[in-house]
């Protein structure tokens, strides 16, 4: 079988084409043969060497496929099921699990730029009712993260303001479930033409983060006494205008550092408001098959910016690392 692989050196111009054999299903375990992947900013950190993986290592963790063969004791699955592996494989329910280095795809475990896989199955989820193959390739990471930020760290509910950074993978995902839960969205973005598409998708405010460097008080203006909750994806410098916008005893869900992770605001302003910041690990599989249900209930379509061919995946990589994406960047196996 075919793979994209970080051979012996990280950069996006040293990635390869390799061939592996295809896996043969050990006990409890479910051979899948890809059908669409989808790419987050997390893959670009791997394949640039900023995460110190052992190499080789195929990269990339989201992605649905069709199940084609099972292992000896496989009882809830059959060939033919629709199927995504999960992101953190044996995070099954409850807290994170302890230790340094989790069993994540796309490093340290092996990802999904590749034809087959194969997985135990606990490590899979069915893909919810009503999703294409790529629509369901988007959810693993971006989805489960954007959930949990929203519903398992915090606690959203209808009325809510949310304030929601970029229009990336993640964010777009946080404003379509804070829309489904009732809240009131604000969306910051680097484009105007951007925040246009978030409006049309039901953001309810939008403000250019490049045209108000003070964003954190734009935000905290529209909300009147402060947002109550911030799914924070750019780290340094703007977790400090996020604690301007959240309000007394709000919620921050640091999901992601897109500019940095050393801090640049006073540590005084978390006591000071009583803010509750609270790191997010992607989330376990209950989450995402909580997800799940909430998306084949509500029809929800995951917003795709572009679909690559397989073999055109380091283009699928180079949209990613350009910016100028809305939304998920997916590779079909065809
Ligand atoms: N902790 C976890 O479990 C977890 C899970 C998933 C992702 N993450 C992290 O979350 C972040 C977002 O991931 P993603 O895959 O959603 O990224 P993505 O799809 O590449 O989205 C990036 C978008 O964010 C906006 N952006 C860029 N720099 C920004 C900044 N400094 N401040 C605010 N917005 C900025 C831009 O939107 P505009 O063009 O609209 O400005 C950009 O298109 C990454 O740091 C990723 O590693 C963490």
């Amino acid at each position: 079988m075919k793979a994209l692989a970080i051979v012996d050196k990280f950069g996006l111009e040293n990635l390869q084409w390799i061939e592996r054999d295809r896996p043969e299903p050990g006990p409890n375990e479910v051979l899948v043969r890809m059908k669409a992947a989808s790419l987050n900013h997390r893959d670009l950190e791997v394949i640039g060497g900023q995460r110190k993986l052992a190499l080789p290592l195929i990269p990339a963790s989201d992605a649905a496929g069709v199940v084609v063969a099972v292992g000896r004791g496989v009882e809830s699955l059959a060939v033919g099921d629709r199927v995504m592996p999960i992101f953190v494989q044996g995070w099954l329910a409850g807290p994170q699990p302890p230790g340094d280095a989790l069993a994540t795809l796309g490093g340290p475990l092996d990802g999904v730029l590749v034809e087959f896989g194969s997985w135990p199955e606990l490590g899979l989820v069915r893909v919810p009712d009503g999703l294409s193959d790529v629509e369901a390739a988007t959810l693993p990471c971006a989805g489960v993260s954007a959930w949990n930020a929203l519903f398992v760290c915090a606690s959203l509910r209808p009325g809510d303001t949310v304030l929601i950074q970029g229009t990336g993978g993640v964010s777009l995902f946080a404003l379509q479930f804070a829309k489904l839960a009732g809240a009131r969205v604000i969306v910051t973005s680097s484009s105007d033409q951007k925040l246009d598409r978030a409006r049309a998708m039901g953001a309810d405010h939008g403000i250019n983060y490049r045209h108000e460097p003070e964003w954190g008080r734009a935000a905290r203006a529209i909300a009147g006494t402060g947002v109550d909750c911030v799914v924070e994806v750019g780290g340094s410098g703007s977790l400090e205008q996020s604690l301007i916008a959240v309000k007394n005893g709000g919620h921050v869900s640091y999901v992601g550092a897109l500019s940095g992770t050393k801090p640049t605001f006073d540590l005084g302003e978390l006591s000071r408001k009583s803010v509750q910041l609270r790191g997010v690990r992607v989330g376990n599989r209950e989450s995402f098959e909580t997800m799940c249900r909430a998306i084949s209930l509500h029809a929800l379509k995951p917003v795709i910016d572009a679909v690559f061919d397989f073999g055109d995946a380091i283009g699928a990589l180079q949209r990613l690392q350009s910016g100028g994406h809305f939304g998920k960047i997916c590779v079909s196996f065809g």
